[in-house]
């Protein structure tokens, strides 16, 4: 088994390395007639993007996406839509220690031990280059889930989180951390341009929130919303843990406090809280899906760190090359693509259940 596909009814693979001359995804299973272009997808790369800010790796991509079937007059067909993205921008003469040593902390290690052999280039297939093609895929997923609008901000940087009070949507796109409050921004840079420098990384937590998600999205058991959100959330390069809303919060809070009251509406209930994040039982309840991710900080730093070479002796490792210095960053376009895409699927599957 080998694990690069996703998803149910809307099922997407991806494949590619970081180094290679491409990579992309497959989407299979889209619904025909939708209006799809690359125009449409673009938007979604080009937030993903790396080298845009001095706050994310310096390696310049266009991230140019090229859909190469499943798309015929500007719709789709219902065949395999096939996303290809070209690197343009590799450097792999800087991953010559990486292939002696392993980075602790990255995939290097579990990679020889799993498979013996391994592209180390850039991180091969370790590398979050493969979330470029999820955020295309994702913007496949948009146009089947047009009745959901998809948000996602960084909310904490190196345990300095935001206030909740200056949240303001409109920030979240006016500077180069995903961030909705102005003064946590400017602190940002700061920490995030001292850890840089120091040769160091810091980790993040990214919060999204998906509205316009009916009521009845998901499955009670085996397949809860939930369940699928944290699978593909967890799938995201650096994610160390996923909350649904409140998440561990909620193990502090007694039973009415955590309750979501529930009045009658003028259009189906009205409910007075969202400590559920949009999910009771594993299905929607028409409220916003909430979720929290936490990225953990870069492993590939200029800091020495103790390691072992692949032969199996002492040694050190300081890891050159260009790098994010806090990857959550440029995991908030990744975080929504993986929202969008888990409920393209879930409303298809929904639809393929209850008509
Ligand atoms: C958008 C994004 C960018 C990343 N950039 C880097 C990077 O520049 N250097 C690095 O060491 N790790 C980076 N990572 C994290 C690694 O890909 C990840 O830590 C590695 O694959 C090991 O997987 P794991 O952390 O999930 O265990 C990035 C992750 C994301 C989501």
């Amino acid at each position: 088994m080998s694990f690069n596909t996703f998803g149910r009814v809307f099922r997407f693979t991806t494949w590619g390395e970081s180094h290679g001359p491409a990579l992309g995804a497959v989407v299979d299973g889209c619904p025909p007639g939708l209006a799809l272009s690359e125009t449409d997808l673009q938007p979604f790369l080009d937030k993903r993007r790396p080298g845009t800010s001095r706050f994310t790796t310096q390696r310049q991509e266009p991230d140019q996406v090229r859909i190469l079937s499943g798309v015929f007059g500007g719709r789709t067909t219902g065949t395999p839509i096939s996303l290809m993205i070209e690197n343009v921008d590799q450097r792999s003469k800087d991953y010559s220690e990486v292939a002696l040593a392993y980075r602790p902390g990255h995939a290097d290690y579990a990679y020889d031990a799993k498979y013996g052999f391994r592209d180390y280039r850039g991180g091969g297939r370790s590398s979050a280059r493969e979330t470029a093609a999820r955020v295309a895929a994702g913007g496949v997923a948009r146009a089947v889930i047009h009745e959901v609008s998809i948000l996602a901000w960084v909310s904490e940087i190196g345990g300095d989180a935001i206030d909740p009070a200056r949240f303001d949507a409109a920030e979240i796109a006016r500077n180069p951390f995903f961030c909705p409050d102005p003064e946590a921004a400017k602190r940002w840079e700061k920490m995030v341009d001292e850890a840089r420098k120091a040769g160091s990384s810091l980790g993040a937590v990214i919060e999204c929130e998906a509205t316009g998600v009916p009521a009845g999205w998901g499955a009670p058991l085996y397949a809860k919303l939930d369940s699928e959100l944290a699978a593909a959330l967890m799938s995201i390069n650096a994610v160390k843990g996923v909350e649904i809303g409140d998440g561990f919060a909620a193990a502090k809070l007694r039973g009415e406090d955590n309750a979501d009251p529930m009045r009658p509406g003028m259009d189906g209930p009205e409910f007075l809280a969202n400590h559920a994040g949009g999910i009771a039982g594993g299905i929607s309840t028409g409220q916003p899906v909430r979720v929290r991710v936490a990225f953990k900080p870069t492993s590939s730093i200029l800091t020495p760190v103790e390691t072992i070479t692949r032969e199996g002796t002492a040694s050190e490792i300081m890891t050159k090359g260009r790098h994010d210095p806090c990857v959550g960053i440029r995991g908030a376009p990744v975080v929504e693509a993986m929202m969008a895409l888990v409920l393209a699927d879930q409303k298809l599957l929904h639809r393929a259940q209850c008509g």
